[in-house]
């Protein structure tokens, strides 16, 4: 694997590319991560193409007390993980390549999408996301892009980007990965105490029950949203929201049929987790 960190070295290799598959992420890589870069390898085996991950911790998307400063960073052991895995070039600028002055310009997503859910208590995160990706995207002119569904708002943010600003960009979706006990990877899982640990699969058991009862029918959205959150709550858990919404644009359901999908993000201690599933 080759590891650029100028943009110009990047964009230099990325001349003798045809078929870029690119997975963005911000490092301190765990299995959901690879699994989202082995489909990456996959796709560029089956399609003649090159794999290029970054790493870039984007100051941007963290809030004023977020945990941009403690994001675990861990770049040894990624670009182990990523040459194992099959990425051929490994973008990794530092933030004075990146934002070699203060970024004015960004992109402001449909607030629609973008104020509620995590953007309600992240105010500001799916700008600085959405910013940061279409200038990677400038840099790196991939055909495809994966990302993970684990940040299913994130994902609907960035597909409606790259269709509403007509990129030549294909967009795919990676499964959340989980641990055995149903715990969706995540970086911020490492923040975790063993007995928080322990505790933590409560969330996806929770939405799980919230999924199984409007797949047997139930319509009473408020009352098994109600519940699931009290249930949070007796375990000490602080939630931010546990709701269904329609996939296609995170609204309250409103007709029969529609595809939903049941999200949540709490507090366990002093970790935030946000998790979903597809109902
Ligand atoms: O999902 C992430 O890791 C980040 O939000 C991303 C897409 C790499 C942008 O910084």
């Amino acid at each position: 694997m080759h590891i650029y960190t100028s943009i110009a070295a990047l964009r230099n290799a990325r001349t003798k590319a045809r078929r870029v598959v690119f997975a963005p992420t911000m490092g301190n890589l765990h299995d959901g991560h690879i699994a989202l870069v082995h489909a990456a390898r996959e796709f560029a085996n089956a399609n003649a193409g090159t794999v290029i991950a970054s790493i870039f911790i984007n100051r941007l998307q963290f809030g004023q007390g977020e945990d941009f400063d403690k994001y675990p960073r861990t770049f040894k052991a990624d670009c182990e993980k990523l040459t194992a895995a099959g990425v051929d070039h490994l973008f990794a600028p530092d933030e004075a390549e990146m934002y070699p002055q203060p970024q004015r310009y960004h992109v402001t997503p449909d607030p629609e999408h973008a104020s509620v859910l995590e953007g309600a208590y992240r105010p500001g995160h799916f700008r600085g996301v959405a910013t940061v990706v279409l200038k990677l995207f400038n840099i790196v002119q991939p055909s495809v892009v994966l990302f993970g569904k684990k940040d299913y708002q994130q994902f609907l943010i960035l597909k409606n980007m790259v269709r509403e600003l007509a990129l030549p960009i294909e967009v795919i979706a990676q499964d959340t990965i989980r641990a055995d006990d149903g715990l969706a990877l995540s970086s911020r899982n490492g923040y975790l105490s063993a007995s928080e640990r322990a505790e933590a699969p409560r969330l996806y058991r929770q939405l799980c029950a919230v999924a199984k009862a409007v797949r047997n029918g139930s319509r009473d959205f408020v009352n098994l949203e109600a519940a699931a959150l009290a249930e949070l709550q007796r375990y000490s858990w602080k939630p931010d929201y546990l709701t269904v919404r329609r996939r296609v644009d995170l609204r309250t359901p409103r007709e029969l049929g529609e595809p939903l999908v049941v999200l949540a993000a709490a507090r366990l201690g002093t970790t935030r987790l946000i998790d979903n599933i597809e109902i």
